[in-house]
Protein backbone atom coordinates (compact mmCIF):
# COMPACT_ATOMS: atom_id res chain seq x y z
CA UNK A 1 0.00 0.00 0.00
CA UNK A 2 1.14 3.62 -0.60
CA UNK A 3 3.90 2.61 -2.58
CA UNK A 4 3.64 5.35 -5.32
CA UNK A 5 4.45 7.77 -2.27
CA UNK A 6 7.56 6.89 -1.72
CA UNK A 7 10.67 7.97 -4.35
CA UNK A 8 13.05 5.63 -3.29
CA UNK A 9 10.48 2.63 -4.72
CA UNK A 10 10.68 3.89 -8.02
CA UNK A 11 13.95 1.86 -8.12
CA UNK A 12 13.58 -2.10 -8.67
CA UNK A 13 14.01 -2.39 -4.36
CA UNK A 14 12.33 -4.50 -2.49
CA UNK A 15 13.10 -2.75 1.62
CA UNK A 16 12.33 -5.06 4.40
CA UNK A 17 14.20 -3.57 6.76
CA UNK A 18 11.79 -0.88 8.05
CA UNK A 19 13.01 -1.87 12.01
CA UNK A 20 16.29 0.10 10.70
CA UNK A 21 14.98 2.98 9.10
CA UNK A 22 11.70 3.83 7.17
CA UNK A 23 11.97 4.96 3.88
CA UNK A 24 10.48 8.76 3.32
CA UNK A 25 7.35 9.93 1.15
CA UNK A 26 7.07 12.86 -0.83
CA UNK A 27 5.52 14.90 1.44
CA UNK A 28 8.63 14.71 4.23
CA UNK A 29 11.39 15.64 1.34
CA UNK A 30 9.10 18.21 -0.13
CA UNK A 31 8.17 19.48 3.61
CA UNK A 32 12.02 19.86 4.44
CA UNK A 33 12.90 21.45 0.73
CA UNK A 34 10.41 23.71 1.13
CA UNK A 35 12.11 24.98 4.97
CA UNK A 36 15.42 25.12 2.98
CA UNK A 37 14.10 26.69 -0.28
CA UNK A 38 11.52 29.19 1.34
CA UNK A 39 11.86 30.28 5.10
CA UNK A 40 15.51 28.52 5.77
CA UNK A 41 15.86 31.39 9.30
CA UNK A 42 16.49 29.93 12.67
CA UNK A 43 13.70 29.32 15.40
CA UNK A 44 13.12 31.38 18.57
CA UNK A 45 15.63 34.01 17.49
CA UNK A 46 14.55 36.56 14.73
CA UNK A 47 11.89 39.50 14.51
CA UNK A 48 11.42 39.12 11.17
CA UNK A 49 8.52 37.25 8.78
CA UNK A 50 10.20 34.23 7.88
CA UNK A 51 12.38 33.76 11.05
CA UNK A 52 8.27 34.02 12.46
CA UNK A 53 7.24 31.18 10.33
CA UNK A 54 9.71 29.08 12.22
CA UNK A 55 9.11 29.61 15.24
CA UNK A 56 5.40 28.57 14.16
CA UNK A 57 5.97 25.57 12.05
CA UNK A 58 8.71 24.69 15.37
CA UNK A 59 6.30 24.93 18.11
CA UNK A 60 3.24 23.82 15.68
CA UNK A 61 5.39 20.28 15.28
CA UNK A 62 5.52 20.29 19.10
CA UNK A 63 1.40 20.62 19.50
CA UNK A 64 1.37 17.65 16.39
CA UNK A 65 3.11 15.38 18.88
CA UNK A 66 1.15 16.07 21.71
CA UNK A 67 -1.80 15.01 19.89
CA UNK A 68 -0.30 11.86 18.01
CA UNK A 69 1.03 10.60 21.28
CA UNK A 70 -2.09 12.49 23.49
CA UNK A 71 0.04 14.01 25.74
CA UNK A 72 -1.55 16.44 28.19
CA UNK A 73 0.65 19.67 27.30
CA UNK A 74 3.05 20.56 24.24
CA UNK A 75 5.60 21.64 26.99
CA UNK A 76 5.49 17.72 28.12
CA UNK A 77 7.35 16.77 24.82
CA UNK A 78 11.00 17.76 23.91
CA UNK A 79 13.10 17.52 20.75
CA UNK A 80 16.05 15.25 20.48
CA UNK A 81 18.62 13.76 18.07
CA UNK A 82 16.34 10.29 18.34
CA UNK A 83 15.81 7.61 20.74
CA UNK A 84 19.44 7.04 21.86
CA UNK A 85 19.71 10.70 22.74
CA UNK A 86 16.01 11.00 24.15
CA UNK A 87 17.14 7.97 26.40
CA UNK A 88 20.54 9.26 27.44
CA UNK A 89 19.24 12.44 28.50
CA UNK A 90 16.67 10.94 30.40
CA UNK A 91 19.30 8.63 32.63
CA UNK A 92 21.78 11.29 33.06
CA UNK A 93 19.50 14.48 33.06
CA UNK A 94 16.89 12.76 35.69
CA UNK A 95 17.81 9.41 37.11
CA UNK A 96 21.46 10.31 37.41
CA UNK A 97 20.27 12.94 40.40
CA UNK A 98 17.66 10.84 41.65
CA UNK A 99 18.65 7.55 41.80
CA UNK A 100 21.25 6.41 44.84
CA UNK A 101 23.91 3.56 45.06
CA UNK A 102 21.94 0.13 45.12
CA UNK A 103 18.86 1.26 43.68
CA UNK A 104 17.62 -1.36 41.20
CA UNK A 105 16.81 -0.41 37.66
CA UNK A 106 14.94 -3.53 35.62
CA UNK A 107 15.47 -4.27 32.14
CA UNK A 108 15.54 -7.26 30.50
CA UNK A 109 17.82 -9.09 27.80
CA UNK A 110 16.39 -8.25 24.89
CA UNK A 111 16.56 -4.09 25.37
CA UNK A 112 18.70 -2.40 22.75
CA UNK A 113 22.13 -0.90 23.38
CA UNK A 114 20.52 2.23 24.15
CA UNK A 115 18.19 1.23 26.62
CA UNK A 116 20.93 -0.65 28.66
CA UNK A 117 24.33 0.98 28.36
CA UNK A 118 23.24 4.25 29.89
CA UNK A 119 22.17 2.27 32.81
CA UNK A 120 25.49 0.52 32.89
CA UNK A 121 27.13 4.09 33.22
CA UNK A 122 25.22 4.97 36.09
CA UNK A 123 25.98 1.71 37.42
CA UNK A 124 29.24 2.81 37.40
CA UNK A 125 29.04 6.30 38.47
CA UNK A 126 26.41 6.09 41.82
CA UNK A 127 26.77 2.39 42.23
CA UNK A 128 22.90 1.34 41.08
CA UNK A 129 22.09 -1.63 40.20
CA UNK A 130 20.78 -3.13 36.45
CA UNK A 131 18.52 -6.37 37.06
CA UNK A 132 17.10 -8.25 33.94
CA UNK A 133 13.55 -9.34 33.98
CA UNK A 134 13.56 -12.86 33.14
CA UNK A 135 12.25 -13.47 29.92
CA UNK A 136 9.68 -16.73 28.71
CA UNK A 137 10.37 -19.17 26.26
CA UNK A 138 9.16 -17.03 23.48
CA UNK A 139 11.72 -14.25 24.85
CA UNK A 140 8.55 -12.03 25.95
CA UNK A 141 8.01 -10.13 29.34
CA UNK A 142 5.09 -11.93 31.62
CA UNK A 143 3.36 -9.86 34.08
CA UNK A 144 4.20 -12.48 36.63
CA UNK A 145 8.15 -12.62 36.02
CA UNK A 146 7.51 -8.28 36.23
CA UNK A 147 6.38 -8.98 39.62
CA UNK A 148 8.26 -11.11 40.47
CA UNK A 149 11.55 -8.97 39.78
CA UNK A 150 10.39 -5.73 41.72
CA UNK A 151 12.28 -5.58 44.63
CA UNK A 152 12.22 -2.82 47.88
CA UNK A 153 15.34 -1.46 46.00
CA UNK A 154 13.53 -0.56 42.39
CA UNK A 155 12.90 2.57 41.50
CA UNK A 156 12.84 2.13 37.53
CA UNK A 157 11.69 -0.36 35.03
CA UNK A 158 12.40 0.84 31.31
CA UNK A 159 11.69 -1.38 28.36
CA UNK A 160 10.70 -1.07 24.62
CA UNK A 161 6.93 -1.08 23.64
CA UNK A 162 8.44 -3.54 20.74
CA UNK A 163 11.69 -5.00 20.66
CA UNK A 164 14.07 -4.92 17.90
CA UNK A 165 14.56 -8.39 17.40
CA UNK A 166 11.70 -10.41 18.64
CA UNK A 167 9.21 -7.84 18.08
CA UNK A 168 6.97 -8.75 20.67
CA UNK A 169 4.36 -6.09 22.00
CA UNK A 170 5.11 -5.30 25.90
CA UNK A 171 1.94 -5.48 28.19
CA UNK A 172 2.89 -1.61 29.24
CA UNK A 173 0.02 -0.28 30.62
CA UNK A 174 -0.35 -2.99 33.05
CA UNK A 175 3.65 -3.15 34.11
CA UNK A 176 3.01 0.96 34.61
CA UNK A 177 0.13 0.47 36.78
CA UNK A 178 1.86 -2.28 38.81
CA UNK A 179 5.10 -0.34 38.97
CA UNK A 180 2.92 3.02 39.82
CA UNK A 181 0.81 1.12 42.74
CA UNK A 182 5.09 0.59 44.33
CA UNK A 183 6.19 4.06 43.41
CA UNK A 184 8.37 3.03 40.60
CA UNK A 185 8.61 4.88 37.80
CA UNK A 186 8.52 3.42 34.02
CA UNK A 187 10.40 4.97 30.87
CA UNK A 188 9.09 3.63 27.47
CA UNK A 189 11.21 3.28 24.13
CA UNK A 190 8.93 3.48 21.63
CA UNK A 191 11.54 3.34 18.56
CA UNK A 192 10.32 0.25 17.64
CA UNK A 193 6.84 0.97 18.21
CA UNK A 194 5.76 4.60 17.12
CA UNK A 195 4.58 3.75 13.47
CA UNK A 196 3.29 0.46 14.45
CA UNK A 197 1.01 0.91 17.79
CA UNK A 198 -0.78 3.37 18.87
CA UNK A 199 0.86 5.77 21.74
CA UNK A 200 -1.33 7.35 24.26
CA UNK A 201 0.88 8.36 27.33
CA UNK A 202 -1.66 9.63 29.48
CA UNK A 203 -3.74 6.93 29.13
CA UNK A 204 -0.51 4.45 29.37
CA UNK A 205 0.53 6.81 32.54
CA UNK A 206 3.95 6.90 31.43
CA UNK A 207 6.37 8.81 33.21
CA UNK A 208 9.22 9.14 30.39
CA UNK A 209 9.17 7.92 26.49
CA UNK A 210 11.41 8.43 23.33
CA UNK A 211 11.31 7.96 19.74
CA UNK A 212 12.80 8.57 16.31
CA UNK A 213 11.25 10.35 13.79
CA UNK A 214 13.26 8.13 11.47
CA UNK A 215 11.86 4.99 12.29
CA UNK A 216 8.39 6.79 11.78
CA UNK A 217 8.98 7.91 7.80
CA UNK A 218 10.35 11.17 9.04
CA UNK A 219 14.41 12.29 8.86
CA UNK A 220 16.80 11.01 10.67
CA UNK A 221 18.60 13.42 13.81
CA UNK A 222 15.61 14.26 15.00
CA UNK A 223 13.12 12.48 17.53
CA UNK A 224 11.55 13.65 20.72
CA UNK A 225 11.17 12.86 24.20
CA UNK A 226 8.05 13.26 26.27
CA UNK A 227 8.01 13.66 30.38
CA UNK A 228 5.15 14.17 32.80
CA UNK A 229 5.70 17.50 33.20
CA UNK A 230 7.03 17.51 36.84
CA UNK A 231 9.54 15.29 35.87
CA UNK A 232 10.78 16.96 33.10
CA UNK A 233 10.93 20.21 35.55
CA UNK A 234 13.55 18.68 38.07
CA UNK A 235 15.26 17.00 34.70
CA UNK A 236 18.45 19.17 34.48
CA UNK A 237 19.61 19.65 30.94
CA UNK A 238 22.52 17.31 29.49
CA UNK A 239 23.63 20.40 27.05
CA UNK A 240 24.42 23.80 27.54
CA UNK A 241 24.04 27.01 25.96
CA UNK A 242 22.31 29.15 22.98
CA UNK A 243 18.70 29.42 23.51
CA UNK A 244 18.52 27.56 26.88
CA UNK A 245 19.32 30.05 29.10
CA UNK A 246 17.31 32.91 30.41
CA UNK A 247 20.53 34.70 31.82
CA UNK A 248 24.31 34.40 33.21
CA UNK A 249 26.67 36.57 35.07
CA UNK A 250 30.71 36.43 34.61
CA UNK A 251 31.05 34.91 38.33
CA UNK A 252 28.93 31.47 36.87
CA UNK A 253 25.39 32.48 37.74
CA UNK A 254 22.94 31.23 35.16
CA UNK A 255 19.23 31.21 35.20
CA UNK A 256 17.64 28.78 32.65
CA UNK A 257 14.11 28.80 30.71
CA UNK A 258 11.25 27.06 31.32
CA UNK A 259 10.80 23.44 30.17
CA UNK A 260 11.53 22.30 27.66
CA UNK A 261 12.98 25.18 26.28
CA UNK A 262 15.67 24.94 29.08
CA UNK A 263 16.46 21.57 27.14
CA UNK A 264 16.96 22.80 23.64
CA UNK A 265 20.32 24.63 23.63
CA UNK A 266 22.04 25.21 20.01
CA UNK A 267 20.41 25.98 17.13
CA UNK A 268 17.90 22.69 16.58
CA UNK A 269 17.65 20.62 14.04
CA UNK A 270 15.02 22.91 12.69
CA UNK A 271 14.44 21.04 8.76
CA UNK A 272 14.37 17.88 10.80
CA UNK A 273 11.77 18.46 13.30
CA UNK A 274 9.38 20.16 10.11
CA UNK A 275 10.04 16.93 8.74
CA UNK A 276 8.94 14.38 11.64
CA UNK A 277 5.87 16.99 11.58
CA UNK A 278 4.89 16.04 8.12
CA UNK A 279 5.75 12.43 8.82
CA UNK A 280 3.41 12.42 11.53
CA UNK A 281 0.66 13.87 9.17
CA UNK A 282 1.56 10.92 6.47
CA UNK A 283 0.66 8.34 9.54
CA UNK A 284 -2.42 10.22 10.84
CA UNK A 285 -3.91 10.38 7.36
CA UNK A 286 -3.21 6.45 6.73
CA UNK A 287 -4.28 5.32 10.36
CA UNK A 288 -1.76 3.42 12.84
CA UNK A 289 -4.54 0.96 13.18
CA UNK A 290 -4.74 0.26 9.34
CA UNK A 291 -1.00 0.38 9.42
CA UNK A 292 -0.78 -2.07 12.28
CA UNK A 293 -3.27 -4.29 10.38
CA UNK A 294 -1.76 -4.15 7.54
CA UNK A 295 1.78 -5.14 8.35
CA UNK A 296 0.26 -8.19 10.90
CA UNK A 297 -1.02 -9.82 7.79
CA UNK A 298 2.39 -9.44 6.28
CA UNK A 299 4.00 -10.76 8.84
CA UNK A 300 1.09 -13.91 9.04
CA UNK A 301 1.61 -14.19 5.33
CA UNK A 302 5.33 -14.73 5.41
CA UNK A 303 5.43 -16.69 8.65
CA UNK A 304 3.29 -19.42 6.67
CA UNK A 305 5.39 -18.96 3.37
CA UNK A 306 8.11 -20.06 5.67
CA UNK A 307 7.16 -22.31 7.28
CA UNK A 308 6.51 -24.22 4.25
CA UNK A 309 10.42 -24.37 3.42
CA UNK A 310 12.48 -26.71 5.00
CA UNK A 311 15.59 -24.68 5.55
CA UNK A 312 14.79 -22.07 7.53
CA UNK A 313 14.73 -21.46 11.22
CA UNK A 314 11.97 -18.79 12.75
CA UNK A 315 12.68 -16.82 16.13
CA UNK A 316 9.70 -15.12 16.70
CA UNK A 317 6.91 -16.90 14.93
CA UNK A 318 4.57 -16.42 17.92
CA UNK A 319 4.87 -12.91 18.53
CA UNK A 320 2.62 -10.24 16.66
CA UNK A 321 3.97 -7.34 14.45
CA UNK A 322 5.89 -6.62 12.27
CA UNK A 323 9.42 -8.29 12.68
CA UNK A 324 10.29 -11.75 11.35
CA UNK A 325 13.72 -13.32 12.87
CA UNK A 326 15.61 -16.00 11.20
CA UNK A 327 17.87 -18.02 9.90
CA UNK A 328 18.58 -19.90 6.80
CA UNK A 329 20.16 -23.36 7.95
CA UNK A 330 23.68 -23.36 7.85
CA UNK A 331 24.32 -20.18 6.02
CA UNK A 332 25.63 -17.61 7.99
CA UNK A 333 23.50 -14.72 8.09
CA UNK A 334 25.40 -11.84 6.78
CA UNK A 335 25.69 -14.13 3.85
CA UNK A 336 21.85 -14.36 3.63
CA UNK A 337 21.39 -11.22 3.48
CA UNK A 338 23.98 -10.07 0.86
CA UNK A 339 22.51 -12.85 -1.22
CA UNK A 340 18.80 -11.47 -1.16
CA UNK A 341 20.61 -7.49 -2.18
CA UNK A 342 21.88 -9.65 -5.00
CA UNK A 343 18.09 -9.80 -5.76
CA UNK A 344 17.22 -5.98 -4.68
CA UNK A 345 16.01 -7.08 -1.49
CA UNK A 346 17.44 -5.05 1.64
CA UNK A 347 16.76 -7.36 4.93
CA UNK A 348 18.42 -6.54 8.10
CA UNK A 349 21.47 -9.07 9.44
CA UNK A 350 23.51 -9.32 12.69
CA UNK A 351 22.73 -8.94 16.28
CA UNK A 352 20.63 -5.77 15.73
CA UNK A 353 21.86 -3.60 18.33
CA UNK A 354 20.75 -6.39 21.43
CA UNK A 355 23.69 -8.25 22.09
CA UNK A 356 22.35 -9.62 25.04
CA UNK A 357 19.70 -10.94 23.91
CA UNK A 358 21.99 -12.65 21.74
CA UNK A 359 23.96 -14.22 24.36
CA UNK A 360 20.41 -16.41 25.59
CA UNK A 361 19.29 -16.34 21.83
CA UNK A 362 21.55 -19.68 21.05
CA UNK A 363 22.36 -18.59 17.93
CA UNK A 364 24.90 -15.02 17.59
CA UNK A 365 23.74 -13.07 13.87
CA UNK A 366 20.28 -13.81 12.63
CA UNK A 367 18.22 -12.57 9.62
CA UNK A 368 15.58 -9.41 10.40
CA UNK A 369 12.41 -8.75 7.87
CA UNK A 370 10.94 -5.66 9.06
CA UNK A 371 7.36 -4.31 7.52
CA UNK A 372 6.35 -0.94 6.21
CA UNK A 373 3.65 0.48 4.65
CA UNK A 374 4.41 0.25 1.55
CA UNK A 375 5.35 -3.41 1.55
CA UNK A 376 2.99 -6.24 -0.18
CA UNK A 377 2.54 -9.77 -0.52
CA UNK A 378 3.76 -10.12 -4.12
CA UNK A 379 7.31 -9.08 -2.51
CA UNK A 380 7.09 -11.81 0.03
CA UNK A 381 6.30 -14.05 -3.24
CA UNK A 382 9.31 -12.92 -4.43
CA UNK A 383 11.52 -13.27 -1.65
CA UNK A 384 10.24 -16.76 -1.33
CA UNK A 385 11.31 -17.72 -4.73
CA UNK A 386 14.67 -16.23 -4.23
CA UNK A 387 15.38 -17.94 -0.78
CA UNK A 388 14.02 -21.28 -2.60
CA UNK A 389 17.19 -20.91 -4.84
CA UNK A 390 19.50 -20.09 -2.35
CA UNK A 391 21.64 -23.41 -3.11
CA UNK A 392 23.43 -20.63 -5.67
CA UNK A 393 24.60 -18.47 -2.89
CA UNK A 394 28.21 -18.93 -3.53
CA UNK A 395 28.42 -18.63 -7.51
CA UNK A 396 26.23 -15.24 -6.88
CA UNK A 397 27.72 -13.65 -3.82
CA UNK A 398 31.76 -14.60 -3.98
N1 LIG B 1 17.83 -0.07 16.22
C1 LIG B 1 17.76 -0.20 14.83
C2 LIG B 1 17.49 -1.61 14.39
O1 LIG B 1 16.94 -2.37 15.14
C3 LIG B 1 18.91 0.41 14.13
O2 LIG B 1 17.81 -1.96 13.29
Amino acid sequence: MNCEDFPMLKQNLIYFDNGATTLKPKCVIEGINEYYNSYSANAHRGDYSISQKVDSMYEGVREKIKNFIHAKESSEIVFTSGTTDGLNRIVFGYFKNHLKENDEVLITESEHASNVLPWFVLEKEIGIKVKYIPLNENHEVTMENVKRSITKNTKVISLAYITNVIGDIRPMREIIDYAHQKNILVVGDGAQSISHLKTDVTLDDIDFFVTSAHKMYGPTGIGFLYGKFSLLNEMEPTTYGGGMNAMYLENGYMELREVPTKFEAGTQNIAGVIGMGCAIDYLEKIGINKIMQHEHHLKEYLVNKLKQLDNIIIYNETTPGSIVTFNVKDIFSQDTAVYLDKHNICIRSGNHCSKILNQVFSVSNTCRISFGVYNTEKEIDYLIEVIKNIGNIWQEIL
